[in-house]
């Protein structure tokens, strides 16, 4: 199957003339060939209108998409050769599986005997024979789901587009077709452009993720730089957990010299961001920076560290302890720490006294 690459450049959508913003602002990527790439955002920061620009079903206001160098926008959707699927999979309740899945192919009017050699073959790629003279209605939904995946590859695609697929299974059947979805996509090397709102999932199975917001694309990467190294604090707070403390930086003319913390503790963050104007807004009182730190970085003990707490609430969370501790911020407005272990801490309770101990190498200041 190729490896086609897709351009994306500048692409915008505005629905209305009236509309105060755009639902997609001059997003610009690259999805390389035989790629995963996820985009991930909340819900209406514009996924799947870029979807269906890309696929065709929407018309861009402006900018540029081109598929292996030829320009997309002036190809007709039914020849993008392009494979979708969406959250609701749609099937034919009155035809069979096998029926759903050759149905697009009669409609091309293939030879009969090449849709069942491409029919059988898709079929049996996804594991879905034995189920091939059933109707819809007598498989799982996680089967179904195969099967509107089976329905897009029948067409042997140049790319694979997915929006929100695993959205209506339960939990468990999510984490187990996404595991199936990916090792299907690196068999076949196809080149895949997959839309999700949930954060886990986009980065458990993509080559790399974009973070969307307000139809803006925020930041572009693997998903390990994403986490360890987010561009703002939306991405911070968005891809994962994360920790915000509001610093004073000790020399205000250089981020680099250090921040004090509420309690008059120095620290040093590795990692300097000055943050962008839209979020200067989260600086809180005499505060001029944040703080970021992850859950699984932060030290609790009982006896020493940079920050005094107290425990409010322990879970234990599958294989995760995880506390919730209060410290007093500026001027003593309370706020809330998340720290994650994988062993209970020795001689902390619910109510307890503690310290929190803040790593430096594992500290992002976001600045202004
Ligand atoms: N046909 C339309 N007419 C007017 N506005 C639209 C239309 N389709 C989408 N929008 C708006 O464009 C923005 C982006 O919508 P989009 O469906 O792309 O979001 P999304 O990221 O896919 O969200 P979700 O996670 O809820 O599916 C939203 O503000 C939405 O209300
Ligand atoms: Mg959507």
């Amino acid at each position: 199957m190729a490896h086609a690459a897709l351009t994306v450049q500048d692409l915008t959508k505005r629905f209305g003339a009236d509309d105060a913003s755009n639902a997609v602002d001059h997003v610009s990527f690259d999805v390389k060939g035989g790629e995963f790439f996820t985009m991930v955002g909340a819900s209406g920061c514009g996924k799947t209108t870029t979807l269906r620009m890309i696929a065709g079903l929407e018309q861009a206001t402006s900018g540029a998409i081109q598929l292996d160098g030829r320009d997309f926008m002036r190809i007709p959707p039914q020849q993008r050769n392009i494979g979708m699927v969406f959250q609701s999979y749609a099937l034919f309740p009155h035809l069979t599986i096998f029926e759903n899945v050759a149905y697009g192919l009669r409609l091309r009017s293939i030879k009969q005997i090449e849709i069942e050699r491409r029919v059988t073959a898709t079929l049996a790629l996804l594991q879905l024979e034995p189920y091939a003279q059933r109707h819809p209605a007598g498989l799982s939904g996680g089967q179904q789901q195969r099967v509107s995946i089976a329905r897009a590859l029948v067409y042997e695609p140049a790319m694979l587009l997915l929006d929100e697929p695993l959205a209506n299974l339960d939990a468990k059947l999510r984490v187990q077709m996404r595991e199936e979805l990916r090792a299907l996509q690196r068999r076949l090397g196809i080149t895949t452009l997959y839309v999700t709102h949930d954060q886990e999932e986009a980065t458990a199975v993509s080559d790399r993720i974009a973070v969307f917001n307000h139809g803006r694309l925020i930041q572009l990467g693997a998903p390990e730089l994403i986490y360890t190294q987010p561009r703002t604090l939306f991405v911070a707070d968005f891809i994962g957990r994360a920790n915000f403390l509001p610093v004073k930086l000790a020399d205000s003319a250089a981020p680099a010299a250090g921040v004090v913390l509420a309690n008059g503790a120095r620290l040093a963050p590795q990692r300097q961001v000055a943050l962008k104007d839209d979020e200067l807004g989260r600086l809180q009182g005499p505060g001029d920076g944040i703080v970021m730190i992850r859950p699984e970085h932060m030290a609790l003990t009982a006896s020493q560290g940079d920050l005094a707490c107290r425990v409010q609430r322990i879970q234990l969370l599958g294989g995760l302890m995880r506390y919730s501790v209060a410290t007093p911020g500026f001027d003593d407005a309370p706020q809330t720490v998340l720290v994650e272990t994988t062993r209970p801490i020795p001689g902390i309770a619910e109510g307890s006294g503690a310290w929190l101990g803040i790593p430096a190498a594992d500290a992002i200041l976001y600045h202004r």
